[in-house]
C-alpha cells in the first residue's frame, strides 16, 4: 500500500482552515490512515530503543483504532519491530468490570494488540474493573503518578465519543480532571449497547483518565471514521472550548492531530460550506451543493433565489461565471429536476439524454444487494416494487444471514412450534434447551443461529413473493465474514468475494443497487459495499461489467444529501403503502428490535419518515410535490 506521509503532515494546512483550532488531516480511507498512523508511533518506539529509553504510549479502545493495531501486529510480525521497550497505560475501563469478560477494554486490548506482540506484561497498564468501590480513589491518584514516574505519556492515541467524550471524560469533564470514575452518558451506553446486547447490559461507571491526564501527552493523536462522529469532530475543532464537549479542550495542546476521513469531516466549514471561508473552484457539483444549501438558508425556492442571496453567503464569484442568478438558478433547478424518475430501470423509447438511465435494454437484469435481509425493502422498497412491475429481471442478494439480530424470544417461538408440530422433535429440543440455558454473553450454538437465519430467511421470501419476484431470483449469499456467531465480525476474505464474484457472473446484471451506508465504518454494511467494491474491481475486464451501472442507496439510518443525489424515484401514497406492507414481513425486525441505536421508531418509520422528508425537500426548492421519494447515488467504477 502507497503511503502518502507528505499528505498526511501537509493537507491540514491552516491557510486554507481559518475557522478551525486544531490541526487535522483527512483521508479517503480510514484504512490507509491509520497504517501512517501506526508507522508515526512504529518510529517512535524505534528512535527511543536506539536512545536506550522506554517509549510510552497512551492508548485507546473502540472501533477506532483497531486497524491501527493491526498494522502494529503486522510490523511486529513481519518487520521485527520490537515493543520491549515500550510501556503502555490505556485510557479507561467500564466499572466493575472482570478482565477475562469478553466486554472489558482488557480483554479488547489483549485480542487486537498485546497478545500479538512482545510487551512485557508488567509494562502493560489498564485501569482496573475490579477495585474495590472504596479503594477507587487512591488508585486513580496512583495511576497518574504511575504516567508520571516513567516521564509521561509520549504518544497519545485517542478515538472520541459521540458525546464529544476523550477517554470517558463525558460532557462536564473538568479540563483539569485526573483519572477518576465517572458516570457514563446516556448517548455513550446507547453506543456501547450493541457489543453488550442491550443498553441495560452497559455498565452505567467507568475509570478514565482525566483530561489534563491526556492534555499532558507529548503529543497527541485522535481517530475519527465515519459520518456518526462529523458533529461533534466540527464542534471539537471549530467550536469554543466548553466542558460541553470534553475534546474541545484539546485545542490547547501544542502537538495535536485530528485524523479524520471524509465522513468524519464532512460537517467540517471548509468541506460542508468551503465558500465561506475560501475561494473556490466552481465545479458543477459544488455548485449543486451550495445553491441547495443557500435555498434552504433562505428559505426560498432555487428559482426564487437572488443576486443579493448569493453576494450575501460568499458566492459572489460564482455569479460572475454564471452572469446571473436567473441563469444560474434555472440550471440548477434543471440539475434537479433531472433526477428525478419513476422509470429506475430506464424509460424505453424515451429520450434518455437527461435521464438519470440509459433506456436500453429495455429490459434489464437487475441485482439489489441487501446487507441484511431486509435494507431492499427498507431502503428501495418502492424502486424495488417499480423494477418488477416495469418487467425486468429483478434478483435480490441477501449478503449475510442477519441472524444476530433474532431474539431469543422470537426463536423460542419457532422452536416450541416445531417441537409440538413433529411430535417431540429432538432437534427442536436441542434449541429450546440451548435458549433455555444460554447465559449472558454467550455464543449462540450452532442449531440456535441456523433457526435464526431461516426466520430471516423466511421473512425476506414472504416479502419478495409479495413484490411479486419467484423465489429463484432470491439469493442468500450468506457471506462467511459475517458468521461468528458474534457481534464482532471477521473480516472480508477470499471466499466472501469468490461468492459475490459468482453471483455478478451468472448474472451479468445492468444494474446494481447496494447500500452505500458510510455511517458506520466497521459496520456490516460497509463491509458488504467493499465487497462489492472489490468483486467490480475483480470483474471490471468482463465485457459484460461495460452495460452495468451500480447505484447506491442508504440504509435505515441516514439519507444522501439532495445534492448528492443523481436518482430520485417518487412513490405515490399507494406504494408508499405497499413498501410498509413489504417491511412489514420482516417480523422479527419489529417492536423493540435488538439493535435498534438511539432512534426509536421502527424501520417502516423510519423508511417513511426519510423518504417524506426527502419529497418535503425536493418541494421546498421548488419540484413537485410528491409523496415521498427514494434517493440513489450513482457509483462509477
Ligand atoms: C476508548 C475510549 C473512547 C472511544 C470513543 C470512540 O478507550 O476511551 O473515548 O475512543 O468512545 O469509540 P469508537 O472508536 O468505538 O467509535
Amino acid at each position: 500500500m502507497d503511503i502518502d506521509i507528505i499528505k498526511y503532515t501537509e493537507a491540514g494546512k491552516f491557510e486554507d482552515t481559518r475557522l478551525e483550532k486544531i490541526h487535522n488531516v483527512i483521508f479517503d480511507d480510514s484504512e490507509k490512515a491509520s497504517i501512517i498512523i501506526a508507522h508515526e508511533i512504529a518510529n517512535l518506539i524505534k528512535v527511543k530503543a536506539l536512545q536506550n529509553k522506554k517509549c510510552v504510549l497512551g492508548l485507546a479502545t473502540g472501533s477506532s483504532p483497531v486497524d491501527v493495531y493491526e498494522e502494529l501486529v503486522r510490523l511486529h510480525k513481519e518487520e521485527s519491530l520490537s515493543f520491549k521497550n515500550v510501556i503502555t497505560f490505556n485510557l479507561d475501563e467500564y466499572y466493575p468490570m472482570k478482565p477475562e469478560n469478553t466486554q472489558s477494554y482488557w480483554h479488547f486490548m489483549h485480542e487486537h494488540l498485546f497478545n500479538h506482540i512482545d510487551i512485557l506484561p508488567e509494562n502493560i497498564n489498564i485501569p482496573s474493573g475490579t477495585i474495590k468501590s472504596d479503594e477507587i480513589h487512591q488508585y486513580c491518584i496512583d495511576y497518574d503518578m504511575k504516567i508520571k514516574e516513567v516521564g509521561g505519556i509520549d504518544f497519545q492515541l485517542l478515538g472520541i465519543g459521540r458525546t464529544g467524550h476523550i477517554g470517558f471524560n463525558e460532557p462536564g469533564s473538568h479540563h483539569n480532571s485526573g483519572t477518576r470514575n465517572i458516570t457514563l452518558d446516556h448517548i455513550t451506553r446507547v453506543d456501547a449497547s450493541s457489543a453488550f446486547l442491550g443498553i441495560e447490559k452497559v455498565p452505567r461507571v467507568a475509570i478514565t483518565m482525566g483530561i489534563s491526564t491526556i492534555r499532558k501527552a507529548k503529543r497527541i493523536v485522535l481517530l475519527a471514521w465515519g459520518i456518526n462522529k462529523a458533529g461533534v469532530v466540527k464542534k471539537a475543532i471549530e467550536g469554543n472550548i466548553t466542558s460541553e464537549i470534553p475534546s474541545s479542550y484539546l485545542q490547547n495542546h501544542d502537538n495535536i492531530t485530528f485524523v479524520l476521513d471524509e465522513g468524519a469531516a464532512q460537517e467540517l466549514t471548509r468541506i460542508k460550506t468551503p465558500w465561506l471561508v475560501k475561494p473556490c473552484e466552481w465545479t458543477d457539483p459544488l455548485t449543486l451543493k451550495a445553491s441547495v444549501w443557500l435555498s434552504e438558508l433562505k428559505q426560498k425556492s432555487i428559482l426564487k433565489l437572488t443576486d443579493s442571496d448569493y453576494n450575501n453567503n460568499g458566492m459572489s464569484n460564482l455569479l460572475i461565471e454564471h452572469g446571473s442568478a436567473y441563469d444560474l438558478n434555472i440550471k440548477m433547478f434543471n440539475n434537479l429536476q433531472h433526477t428525478i424518475t419513476g422509470w429506475p430501470g430506464g424509460k424505453p423509447k424515451a429520450d434518455d439524454t437527461n435521464r438519470p438511465e440509459r433506456k436500453n435494454p429495455s429490459k434489464k437484469r437487475i441485482i439489489i444487494f441487501s446487507p441484511h435481509p431486509d435494507d431492499d425493502v427498507i431502503s428501495m422498497g418502492g424502486t424495488f416494487d417499480r423494477l418488477v412491475e416495469q418487467g425486468h429481471e429483478v434478483h435480490i442478494a441477501y449478503q449475510t444471514s442477519g441472524n444476530i439480530a433474532v431474539s431469543d424470544t422470537e426463536a423460542m417461538k419457532f422452536a416450541e412450534v416445531a417441537q409440538v408440530l413433529n411430535g417431540g422433535s429432538v432437534e427442536a429440543q436441542k434449541i429450546i434447551d440451548d435458549i433455555q440455558n444460554k447465559k449472558e454473553f454467550d455464543m449462540d450454538s450452532l442449531e440456535v443461529r441456523t433457526l435464526k437465519s431461516l426466520i430471516r430467511r423466511k421473512e425476506s421470501v414472504a416479502a419478495t413473493r409479495y413484490l411479486g419476484v419467484p423465489d429463484a431470483r432470491v439469493h442468500f449469499l450468506n457471506l462467511p465474514f459475517y458468521e461468528t456467531g458474534k457481534i464482532k465480525k471477521g473480516k472480508l476474505g477470499k471466499e466472501d468475494i469468490s461468492i459475490m464474484n459468482d453471483l455478478i457472473s451468472t448474472i451479468k446484471p445492468h444494474q446494481i443497487y447496494a447500500a452505500g451506508d458510510l455511517a458506520d465504518p466497521h459496520g456490516t454494511h460497509k463491509v458488504c459495499l467493499n465487497a462489492l467494491f472489490i468483486s467490480l474491481k475483480e470483474l471490471k475486464k468482463e465485457k459484460y461489467m461495460n452495460d452495468c451501472w451500480v447505484w447506491l442507496y442508504r440504509g435505515a439510518w441516514h439519507e444522501w444529501e439532495i445534492h448528492e443525489i443523481e436518482m430520485a424515484v417518487p412513490m405515490s401514497p399507494d406504494q408508499v403503502k405497499k413498501k410498509r406492507q413489504a417491511i412489514f414481513y420482516h417480523q422479527s425486525q419489529k417492536d423493540g428490535v435488538l439493535f435498534q441505536g438511539d432512534d426509536s421508531r421502527e424501520f417502516w418509520m423510519r423508511a417513511e419518515d426519510r423518504n417524506k422528508e426527502t419529497a418535503k425537500k425536493y418541494n421546498d426548492l421548488g419540484l413537485a410535490d410528491y409523496a415521498a421519494l427514494e434517493a440513489f447515488r450513482r457509483y462509477h467504477f
